[in-house]
């Protein structure tokens, strides 16, 4: 039996091992919209990855809409009386083009039936208005228009309906000066605790969920949570030319218990049965296999307890060093790939400028969405295709090898019509420059939980990159912009683009290209020398902009003098009072002592004298209270260049010219003051 065919029969098992259970939690995640798996029925439709539920008329006109996940989800398990708890996220935006004209909102539901569609108007396309009581439906409505046949409040309203649209409780949400119809995206969070007998509806301009509901019901919703239902979302105009969009989605239920086969222990070390194949795994001919294979008439158990002998069978040839092991692996691993142009350029609409995430020193970013398999990736450009090619290879060859939880993922890559493309893993919160000074000005400022939580996932991407990778890999360039958010607001480090390989112990390469002033250590600047030490420093100072909000180099309120941050945090502490350095967009909603303790391990870092400056082993260690902190003098070091220093200036100079390795236009950058 080849490893292929392994495969497969697990894959088998895996299918079938659901017959033992009823129900099992799901998890359903969007991050666009596709054909797959949904239903739009009315006058729903599909485009670039969004959800429109209603027509889009410049005139007023009269539609309703609504989209379905097409599985069935199980909300009660019979076995256990169990009814499942369920939590969902979506961003949504209704807009007007046409401002006198407004109407009517838009549902997030649930329903038994797969085909729920209601009439225009106050029916929110979930109420058949001929037939009232035909459809069947657990609601949050969003509602924008004010429908006194539904007892409706106001024009500006969040309620919960059950069958029937008179809600059984209705929440503005103006009272957290969210106007649901200004067209601007919002995100909605609905939380139902089956335990608490408890549904909650967050609402937020930003992609962070508040502490405190704008709605927030007591009720026990088992009665009505079937078996099974289906799950989706609704809307309708009246002579309106309202828009009702639904940007992504995930909706997960819990409260099931894992899936458990049940089999009896001592069935199972019954192996002399003479097995057969239960379906037609063909046989390629070696007569080893013979002895293995499963009657059809012994059922699931010990179908069950044949694969574990047929897994036993293959750690047996694996032990023994046969090939298997490798084509397995080779099978299982996924790395990266490469892409054929036309697959990324329809995946990002022919690189359209509206699919532009941002600009990087390598190129230009796009999202991507490829719809064959339902996922969204982002790619990146290369501007000069030709000069590129070094730092291109460069930067594949050293992150192909790379896996950490802290680093962003490379997907795959294409060399085709004389471009060069980079496809990574996409993250939906973008850069941690922008969620900390663009989001913020908007919404609420990152919290201090994530702050933390990103210096440590930082902190362990660079150990694994100076001390635990096969090669060490010095980073160059650590700035807020080339820190990636994923969904959970974990910290992801990209852009290897001026990385270069060292070999442990080498002698660093002398090159630089050109950073950000800001980031980049004193002796760097000065000798143009990269080590993890200069690593060290970046971070110290990435750090510091987490806790105190502030930009490396900024502008003295009017003046036009600029203020650098770690003197900045420095002054402070010298003054005793390191902790006023904390973001003041947090209102004071933050662990003293961890902000300290952030602080102080950040001035450690970018000790100007990079002897004194801690590895990131050990960084890693203070922050998760596994080692003592490194003690920060009152004063800041001051530092004079000796000559002890390994390189000179003309050493350098001459080392970078002769640069085997240095991509010809590399700029070397050395400042002696
Ligand atoms: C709706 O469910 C029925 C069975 O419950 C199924 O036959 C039908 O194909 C489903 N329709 C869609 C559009 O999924
Ligand atoms: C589930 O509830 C039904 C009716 O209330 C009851 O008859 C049954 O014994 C319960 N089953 C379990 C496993 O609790
Ligand atoms: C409402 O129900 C009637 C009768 O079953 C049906 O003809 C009509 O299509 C339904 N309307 C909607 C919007 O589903
Ligand atoms: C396994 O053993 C248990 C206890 O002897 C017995 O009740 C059960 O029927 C057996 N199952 C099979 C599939 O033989
Ligand atoms: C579609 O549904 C299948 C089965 O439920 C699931 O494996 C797959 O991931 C879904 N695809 C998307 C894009 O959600
Ligand atoms: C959902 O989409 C909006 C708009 O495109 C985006 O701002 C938000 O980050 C997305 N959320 C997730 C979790 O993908």
């Amino acid at each position: 039996m080849n490893p292929r065919k392994l495969l497969v029969f697990f894959n088998l098992l895996i299918i079938y091992t659901p017959v033992y259970v009823s129900s099992q939690n799901v998890n359903l995640e969007f991050p666009f919209f596709s054909l797959r798996n949904l239903s739009l029925l009315g006058d729903s439709y599909l485009r670039n990855g969004v959800v429109g539920l209603t027509r889009e008329l410049e005139v007023p006109s009269s539609s309703s809409g609504s989209v379905i996940f097409n599985y069935p989800i199980s909300f009660f398990d019979r076995s256990t009386n169990v009814t499942a708890s369920f939590s969902t996220r979506f961003s949504f935006s209704i807009d007007n083009i046409n401002p006198s004209s407004f109407g009517d909102g838009l549902t997030f539901f649930l329903s038994p039936n797969n085909q729920t569609l209601g009439s225009p108007g106050g029916y929110l396309g979930l109420v058949n208005s001929s037939q009232l009581t035909k459809n069947r439906f657990i609601a949050v409505e969003f509602d924008t228009k004010l429908d006194l046949h539904f007892n409706d409040p106001d024009e500006n309203h969040v309620g919960l309906d059950i069958d029937s649209l008179i809600s059984i409780k209705t929440a503005n949400p103006m009272s957290k000066a969210i106007d649901l119809k200004s067209g601007n995206l919002v995100t909605a969070w609905i939380d139902y605790l089956s335990d608490k007998k408890k549904l909650e509806v967050f609402l937020s301009y930003s992609s962070f969920k508040p502490d405190d509901p704008i709605l927030s019901v007591e009720i026990d919703l088992s009665d009505y949570l079937k078996d099974v239902m289906f799950v989706g979302f609704s809307a309708s105009t009246e002579g309106s030319t309202e828009l009702h969009y639904i940007e992504n989605w995930s909706f997960q239920t819990t409260g099931f218990h894992p899936i458990r086969p049940r089999i009896h222990p001592h069935n199972v070390s019954d192996s002399t049965i003479p097995l057969r194949p239960p379906i037609a795994v063909s046989d390629s001919g070696n007569r080893n296999h013979k002895r293995i294979g499963l009657g059809l008439g012994i059922g699931f158990p010990t179908f069950f307890c044949a694969v574990l002998v047929i897994f036993g069978y293959v750690s047996v040839k694996k032990w023994r060093g046969i090939k298997t092991e490798k084509s397995l692996k080779a099978e299982l691993m996924t790395g990266p790939r490469e892409f054929n142009y036309k697959e990324l350029k329809l995946a990002t609409r022919g690189f359209h400028h509206n699919r532009i995430l941002g600009h990087g020193a390598f190129g230009t970013v796009y999202k991507a969405f490829f719809m064959d398999t339902g996922s969204v990736s982002a790619v990146k450009r290369s501007k000069h295709s030709h000069e590129g090619k070094t730092e291109f290879l460069a930067e594949l060859s050293i992150i192909a090898c790379l896996r950490h939880k802290n680093l962003v993922q490379l997907q795959g890559w294409c060399v085709e019509k004389g471009e060069l493309l980079l496809v990574y893993e996409f993250m939906p919160n973008g850069s941690l420059d922008n969620v900390l000074y663009n989001d913020s000005q908007s919404g609420e400022a990152l919290k201090w939980s994530y702050r933390y939580n990103i210096a440590v996932g930082l902190a362990s991407a660079l150990t694994y990159l100076h001390q635990e990778c096969e090669q060490q890999v010095i980073h160059r360039d650590i700035k807020a912009s080339n820190i990636m958010l994923d969904g959970s607001y974990n910290a992801r480090l990209g852009d290897f683009g001026l990385a270069r390989l060292m070999d442990h112990g080498k002698s660093p390469v002398s090159t630089l290209t050109a950073g950000t002033m800001g980031y980049l250590a004193p002796e760097y600047l000065q000798y143009g020398k990269a080590t993890e030490k200069t690593d060290v420093f970046s971070y110290g100072v990435v750090i510091l902009e987490l806790a105190c909000g502030r930009r490396p180099i900024e502008r003295e309120g009017e003046s036009q003098k600029m203020v650098n941050l770690v003197d900045w945090v420095w002054k402070l502490h010298s003054e005793g009072k390191i902790v006023d350095a904390g973001d003041e967009r947090m209102n004071g909603e933050f662990e003293e002592a961890e902000m300290k303790k952030l602080l102080l391990v950040g001035l450690s870092c970018a000790n100007p004298d990079s002897a004194e400056r801690p590895s990131m082993r050990r960084v890693l260690q203070i922050l998760n209270n596994e080692a003592q902190p490194v003690i920060v003098p009152k004063m800041k070091p001051s530092l004079t260049f000796s000559n002890s220093l390994p390189l000179s200036i003309n050493e350098l100079v001459f080392d970078s010219e002769d640069d085997c390795c240095g991509s010809p236009e590399s700029q070397i950058e050395i400042r002696v003051d």
